[in-house]
C-alpha cells in the first residue's frame, strides 16, 4: 500500500480555492520590488515570512493588499500566475479555477487590461507546456461599494472570453452578500459562473444570502452553516460544493485547532465538501499539504481523501469528458496503489 503523501500525490486533483494574489511567494515579490524599483518595509524574505502571523482576516487582508503592491505590469501578472502553475502541477494538480482582485490594483493605477492579459498568457503556456488547465474567476472586493464592482464587471465584460465567473472575497464582516445583488444579476445575466466567500467569518445568513440573493453555484468557505441545521439541509439536498481550506482557517484563527476543524462534522452531515489552499505563499501550504494536514488532524480515511478529491471534479467547471477522464485516473491510481 502507497504511503499516504503517494497517494496524494499521485491522484489528479481540482483547485477551486486559490487567489492567485496570494500564491505570491515573498521570493518573488521581493524579485518584482526590484524589477519595479518598489521599497519594501521588509528587510529580508526571512522578515516577510515573520510578518505572517494573523489574528484574524483582516489581519491578513492588510498584509496581503501591500504585498500585491508590486504587481505592477502585465509580465508580473505572467510571472505571478506562471509560477502557481508549475507548483500547481508539482502537486499533481489538473484543473484550476483562479480567483483574482481586480480592484486591489486598478485601484493603484494599474490596468485592467495588463491583469487580465498577463493572467491569461500564463494559463495559456502552462496548458501547452504542462497540461494543466485554468480559468479565471474575477473576484469583487466587498469592502467596496457595489457601484465599483459594477464598474470592475463593465472592464471585465471587454475581455468576457477570459473570465469564466466572479466571486466575493475581501472582509466578510459587515459586508453581507446582499450588498452585491445587482452587479451579481448582471454577471449571471453575461452568462458568468458566480460564487462567493460566506460563512468564514460571517453569520449563516450570509450563506443564505449568497444562496437566495446572488445565486451562488458554489460556497467559498462555508464553514459557519454548520450553526444553522435548516441551511445545511438545503446545502446537502443541493449538492452545493463547499470550497473549503483548511490551513487557510488554522492561520486566520476561523479555527483553533485543525482537530477541531468542521471538515469531519461536514462530511458527516452529507456536505460536499472539496480541499483548497487559499493563500498558499500566505498560508504555508499547497493545495497536498492541506490533503496531508486534515488527514492527520482529523484522522480521515484514504477513501474519505479519494471522496474529497472527486468532490473536486464534480463541482468544477470542467468539461464532462475530462471530469470523466479524471474520474477514470482516479481508479487507476487507486487500483496501483493496493
Ligand atoms: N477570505 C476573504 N478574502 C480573501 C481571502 C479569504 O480567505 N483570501 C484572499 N482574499
Ligand atoms: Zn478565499
Amino acid at each position: 500500500m502507497q504511503n499516504i503523501d503517494t497517494l496524494i500525490k499521485r491522484l489528479p486533483k481540482c483547485e477551486l480555492h486559490i487567489h492567485i494574489e496570494g500564491s505570491l511567494e515573498p521570493e518573488l515579490m521581493f524579485a518584482l520590488a526590484r524589477r519595479n524599483n518598489i521599497r519594501l518595509p521588509y528587510e529580508s524574505v526571512d522578515a516577510v515570512r515573520r510578518a505572517y502571523r494573523f489574528r484574524n482576516l483582516q489581519d491578513f487582508l492588510d498584509i496581503y493588499y501591500q504585498g500585491m503592491s508590486v504587481l505592477i505590469t502585465e509580465q508580473d501578472f505572467y510571472d505571478l500566475a506562471f509560477t502557481y502553475l508549475q507548483r500547481a502541477r508539482a502537486d499533481n494538480v489538473r484543473h484550476v479555477e483562479m480567483f483574482f482582485d481586480p480592484q486591489g490594483h486598478t485601484a493603484r493605477g494599474v490596468a485592467f487590461a495588463a491583469v487580465v492579459n498577463g493572467l491569461s498568457r500564463a494559463i495559456a503556456d502552462a496548458g501547452r507546456e504542462f497540461g494543466v488547465e485554468a480559468s479565471l474567476i474575477m473576484c469583487f472586493l466587498r469592502h467596496l461599494d457595489e457601484a465599483d464592482a459594477e464598474k470592475t464587471l463593465d472592464s471585465a465584460l471587454a475581455f468576457r472570453d477570459k473570465i469564466v465567473g466572479v466571486g466575493l472575497d475581501s472582509s466578510e464582516a459587515g459586508n453581507p452578500p446582499s450588498k452585491f445583488k445587482h452587479v451579481f444579476a448582471r454577471a449571471r445575466d453575461a452568462g458568468l459562473f458566480v460564487t462567493a466567500h460566506a460563512g468564514e467569518e460571517g453569520p449563516p445568513s450570509y450563506v443564505w444570502e449568497a444562496l437566495d440573493v446572488l445565486g451562488v453555484r458554489r460556497i467559498d468557505h462555508g464553514n459557519r452553516s454548520l450553526e444553522d441545521a435548516a441551511l445545511v439541509g438545503r446545502l446537502a439536498r443541493e449538492k452545493m460544493a463547499l470550497t473549503v481550506c483548511p490551513l487557510s482557517n488554522l492561520r486566520l484563527r476561523v479555527v483553533d485547532d485543525l482537530r477541531r476543524h468542521p471538515l469531519r462534522r461536514m462530511m458527516d452531515k452529507g456536505l460536499v465538501v472539496t480541499v483548497n489552499s487559499d493563500d498558499p505563499a500566505y498560508f504555508g501550504g499547497y493545495v497536498n499539504d492541506n490533503y496531508r494536514a486534515v488527514f492527520d488532524a482529523l484522522s480521515l480515511t484514504r477513501e474519505e481523501i479519494v471522496a474529497i478529491v472527486r468532490n473536486g471534479f464534480a463541482a468544477s467547471l470542467m468539461t464532462a469528458q475530462a471530469n470523466a477522464d479524471a474520474l477514470a485516473e482516479i481508479e487507476r491510481v487507486l487500483a496501483e496503489s493496493k
